[in-house]
């Protein structure tokens, strides 16, 4: 993770570094820091938190140099102190860097016998000092940077600066994400073009190995065999424009608000709304002889998978295998030939999922991921992106991602299924139908919100909570613990309803509340049964449902009415209050609900 950006700029830099830096604080906010070239010598600035502790350490030690560097943290490697801040430097050389280098303590060991000092616990000062090493060697920050480079094991994105060297800034990447941009004689580097909104359109993103050379007048790209290559300046989309609050307080409840409107968006992406059906770009496989769906992600994006996985099974009648991205990139799973594979991201960059990709393709899958930022690496990987129309997501707790992603994994559940012939075209209307009333629905469930702020009352004193579903709706109570707990800091975990007795039941008492994912379905009767089971034992029970449901009698510490809706549609929807019940959870606890703590909005390290 960690966000990078520089500048080869014509007036002081520091500012615009700032400024750039705030556009990467989803990549983490441990600490941050900024290095400039200023009379030939490298000057910066540090600071422990979040970079409104840098602002202050800058207004009042302020930088005047026109190139520089600039770092976001999310600790991998040390303490998230400002001694372990970015950049890191040496007298001739300083480093922002992005990923993890793996062989630094051979190098560490290596350099300080040959009396290099460190004063750090990162694996970045072993770059910083294997690249003064090389260039006390040859005396070419080019040469230095290419040797350097060839020694690291692991995965970086590095920009450098050098004393001595106003116009030279280098940059090189392998498997984290780096991206140029060109301007009026400047030249800019970020870790992607929404930190560069403000200065270009124009960007040029690196590929796996390449090295930049960057000056005011342009930049040089080398391959991963040295090699000059050149790479296209694209047009970027992104908004120069900071996405606000609007009138919220926090981006996680305007990102829950704006879930109708964005689910809205992203279903009419995807159907045709005159005839009724999904309307999906061509797949470039036969679907209707489909043996496989192989689907791996993280996280909450996993959970979406995980829904998917009802949904094309039950409905297209195709066996999909799923794994969250960690362990399938290690697991050496064997994956039928015609083999569709599929990746749920809403970064696109997170480097497990990526990781799977590349296995899958490999092993001769086609590809298709589901993304909500469509230049990213694992959209440029893949041979079919169906993206999510959510916009930028700023709270690091995933909401509107989430539940767009349903959207277009309920979709292409239907594509398939048509192609199979296990969804007749009347049914195809009557679950798109069913799709299309989420939005309203979802507008019903947020227009008063005042039961969850109570709920957070008797929440927040919780120490543990459980959260139960079945069937489909299993993946909801996963979600909903991972919500909590990410924001609240209360420790919550999501069971399948029928897993209950077999452990997690020993946990039952009157201080644990059970909230449970239990609408109107196939499968409810089976579910209020383990309802009875927690309330036998003086469990309080927090009844998600539609209806006028009480749980077959059971006392309820609260009942969360959701509005009837096509079953179809109900992973979707009860999306939404399992969101609100976490965030006002952890605003009533007075938690940093948009950047919890330890968290980072894009995960691009193991
Ligand atoms: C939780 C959350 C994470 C992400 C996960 C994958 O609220 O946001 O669990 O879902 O890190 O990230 P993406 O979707 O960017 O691959």
């Amino acid at each position: 993770m960690c966000g990078i950006v520089g500048i080869l700029g014509s007036h002081p830099v520091s500012q615009d570094l700032v400024d750039a830096l705030r556009r990467l604080e989803y990549r983490g906010y441990d600490s941050a820091g900024i290095a400039t070239v200023e009379n030939g010598h490298l000057e910066r600035r540090r600071a422990e938190g979040k970079l409104r502790n840098l602002e202050q350490r800058l207004l009042e030690d302020p930088l005047q140099g026109m190139t520089g560097i600039g770092h976001t943290r999310w600790a991998t490697h040390g303490k998230p102190t400002e001694s372990n801040a970015h950049p890191h430097m040496s007298d001739t050389v300083s480093v922002v860097h992005n990923g993890i280098i793996e062989n630094f303590r051979t190098l560490r060991e290596d350099l300080a016998g040959k009396g290099h000092v460190f004063d750090s616990d990162t694996d970045t000062e072993a770059v910083v000092h294997l690249i003064t090493e090389e260039l006390n060697n040859c005396d070419d920050p080019v040469q230095a940077v290419r040797e350097a480079i060839a020694k690291l094991e692991g995965a970086f994105a590095v920009g450098i600066v050098f004393a001595g060297h106003d116009d030279l800034m280098i940059a090189a990447r392998k498997g984290s994400p780096l991206a140029i941009g060109h301007g009026n004689e400047a030249m800019y580097l970020g870790s992607d073009a929404i930190a560069l909104a403000p200065f270009t359109d124009e960007i040029t993103y690196l590929e796996e190995g390449d090295m930049a050379v960057l000056r005011r007048a342009g930049a040089e790209i080398f391959d991963k065999d040295g090699l000059p290559v050149k790479r296209p300046a694209i047009r970027s989309q992104v908004s120069s424009f900071l996405v606000d609050k609007g009138n919220h307080r926090h981006f996680m409840a305007k990102e829950i608000h704006e879930q109708p409107e964005v689910i809205s968006q992203t279903l009419s992406h995807y159907i045709d709304m005159a005839e009724g059906r999904v309307d999906y770009p061509d797949l470039g496989i036969d679907l209707s002889d489909l043996t496989r769906v192989t689907i791996s992600a993280c996280g909450t994006a996993y959970y979406a998978g995980l829904v998917g996985k009802y949904w094309i099974e039950r409905f297209a009648r195709v066996p999909v295998e799923i794994d969250v991205a960690s362990e399938l990139r290690y697991r050496e799973a064997p994956l039928p030939a015609g083999g569709l594979a599929l990746f749920v991201s809403q970064s696109g960059e997170t480097a497990d999922t990526l990781a799977v990709l590349r296995y899958c393709r490999a092993q001769g899958q086609r590809i298709a991921s589901i993304v909500n930022v469509r230049t990213s690496t694992i959209a440029r990987e893949s041979d079919v992106v169906l993206p999510t129309l959510a916009g930028p997501e700023i709270g690091v707790a995933s909401t509107k991602a989430f539940t767009c992603q349903l959207a277009a994994l309920a979709g292409l559940t239907l594509l398939i299924g048509r192609a199979r012939g296990t969804i007749s075209p009347e049914l195809e209307q009557e679950l798109v139908q069913g799709l299309l009333e989420v939005p309203r629905h979802m507008a019903e469930i947020m227009a008063d919100e005042t039961q969850y702020e109570h709920l957070a009352h008797d929440l927040s004193k919780a120490r543990d909570v459980l959260y139960l579903g079945r069937g489909i709706n299993y993946p909801l109570a996963l979600e909903g613990a991972l919500k909590l707990k990410e924001i609240s800091y209360i420790h919550a975990e999501g069971y399948a309803a029928g897993e209950l007795k077999h452990g997690p039941i020993a946990l039952i008492d009157e201080n644990v509340p059970v909230i449970v994912v239990a609408p109107e379905d196939e499968l409810h009767d089976k579910t209020v049964s383990n309802v009875q089971e927690v309330a036998a034992r003086g469990g309080k029970i927090i009844l998600i449902s539609n209806g006028a449901d009480d749980a077959a009698g059971c006392e309820l510490m609260a009942h969360i009415q959701v509005p009837d809706a096509h079953p179809f549609s109900h992973p979707i929807l009860y999306a939404v209050p399992i969101q609100l019940i976490a965030y006002h959870t952890a605003v009533f606890m007075g938690t940093d609900v948009d950047q919890p703590r330890n968290l980072a909005k894009s995960v691009t390290v193991e």
